[in-house]
């Protein structure tokens, strides 16, 4: 079903935003049906970008008065299709929302909804403050999206992801009412908790307009080292080892050869020796105030990895080297993507399974026929399974492979993981929901949506399976 808005409508939203702020044509159209989100375009009918919270409430109060699906659309990064407007209506470009205002007195700050996630991490590192979530695509991703999503990235071993920094919210509503979901403070044990109800709900509820962030001081060093394993089930055993030891890194990840090797070949001027028979990498830091201390860590790591299978470790010298291994690791989704189309699953378990996780995807790819690419967060547990097309055929492609990706998931739940660490669930993963819950657990997250979006013209068609 796609909506057709009428002249009038169309009106209406310019005599809202202004008509510079609203777009049919069919170029804008294109580019904002598409995130990073496999090959898919749901092109919205009408693109409009508000510049205040009173005009999203506006154009909440006429869509919900027409019954116009409304997608919020962010810096388009997403990898589950949260973005894609797959019933057309209004596409609403937050872009215009890019204010940060820093709180030093409280280590918090207000932030727009279309702050890229990098300038904020640099704009209060200028003022000696730390945001820890780090999404690869933080050079693009905004935090309003990273909201949505819950996003993590490499740090949130050690720091928490999102969600954990998120104080309080600005939301209009799809009725239009604009209310604050908590307060700027620490703690809140006042009444049920909006605030994170609306992290991570990927768009359904509420257009988020500000978001109160805490912030931490900034910490001075950290210490980087690349580690090579024969073996790459190994790879994820020795994840749990690095923690029984006593140690807790700010980014514990893991490659697998292929998605070092793609990366290597996508990126430019970036270049490390690996030995043939080596089938993955951990790529461990550390960090802190204190050197010593860091040294030790670090130590003790070597420690633990000497119990396993491994090959020289490379330790990173100069920020030049660790900004190198950091640009690999970052670069691998679209290293992979640039080779072929591909299913991205965000596949995670409790840490200590992650090599029976690794071992299953592995047998399940032999069982359907595909190869698979992962890397990932390894020490929250969170594997990135790629899975690649290459030459196989659409029809495969389409009715095959889904039944893999299935029984990928089936194996995440019984190994008491879930369908997504990070990337959300959206329109990609919404039609395996019944794997992680009983249909009585999905009609009370539904009854939810429903409360708050009662004519479902909020980001719909996502999250929920369509059968629900
Ligand atoms: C990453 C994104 C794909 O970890 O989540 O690179
Ligand atoms: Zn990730």
């Amino acid at each position: 079903m796609q909506v057709i808005l009428s002249d009038a409508l169309i009106e209406s939203l310019v005599n809202i935003t202004g008509k510079n702020f609203v777009f049919t044509d069919e170029e804008t159209r294109l580019h904002y049906g598409h995130d990073e989100t496999e090959d898919y375009n749901f092109p919205p009918t009408v693109v409009v970008k508000p510049g205040t919270t009173e005009e999203v409430s506006s154009i909440m109060k006429l869509a919900n008065q027409y019954n116009i699906p409304v997608v919020p659309i962010g810096g388009r990064t997403g990898l589950s299709g949260g973005a894609l407007s797959i019933h057309g209506g209004i596409g609403l470009s937050m872009e215009r929302f890019t204010k940060i205002e820093i709180d030093e007195r409280n280590l918090q700050a207000i932030v727009e909804p279309a702050v890229v996630t990098q300038v904020f991490q640099e704009a209060v590192l200028e003022k000696g403050l730390f945001y820890p979530p780090d999404p690869s695509s933080r050079g693009s991703c905004t935090i309003g999206g990273n909201v949505a999503e819950n996003a993590g990235g490499a740090r949130a071993v050690k720091y928490g992801v999102t969600k954990d920094y998120v104080l309080n919210l600005e939301v209009v509503l799809p009725t239009g009412e604009v209310i604050w979901t908590g307060a700027n403070t620490l703690k809140n044990a006042t009444g049920y908790n909006l605030t994170q109800l609306m992290v991570g709900s990927e768009g359904t509820l509420g257009i988020i307009t500000k978001i109160v962030m805490k912030l931490l001081p900034k910490n001075n060093h950290n210490m980087l080292m690349l580690v090579p394993f024969f073996k790459a089930e190994q790879a994820c055993e020795a994840v749990a080892a690095i923690f029984r030891a006593g140690i807790v890194p700010s980014a514990l990840e893991f490659m697998e050869r292929d998605a070092i090797d793609w990366t290597l070949r996508y990126i430019d001027g970036v270049n490390i020796p690996i030995g043939d028979a080596v089938q993955a990498h951990l790529l461990i830091e550390v960090d802190g105030n204190y050197p010593d201390v860091l040294f030790s860590e670090a130590e003790k790591i070597t420690e633990v990895l000497e119990s396993f299978d491994i090959d020289e470790i490379l330790f990173a010298d100069t920020e030049e080297q660790k900004n190198a291994l950091w640009k690999i690791r970052r670069a691998v989704g679209e290293a992979v993507k640039s080779n072929s189309v591909y299913k991205e699953e965000d596949t995670v378990v409790p840490r200590y399974e992650l090599p029976a996780l690794l071992k299953g995807i592995k047998e399940i790819g032999n069982k359907y026929g595909f190869s698979s690419v992962c890397y990932g967060h390894a020490g929250d547990g969170n594997l990135h399974v790629n899975i690649v097309k290459g030459d196989m055929t659409d029809e495969k492609w389409q009715t095959e492979i889904p039944k893999g990706i299935r029984e990928i998931f089936e194996l995440t739940v019984s190994l008491k993981g879930t369908l997504s660490g990070e990337h959300g669930i959206g329109f990609v993963q919404k039609n395996f929901m019944d794997i992680a819950f009983s249909n009585q657990h999905l009609q009370l997250m539904k009854s939810i949506k429903h409360l708050f979006d009662p004519n479902n013209i909020l980001n719909p068609g996502k999250i929920f399976p369509d059968n629900l």
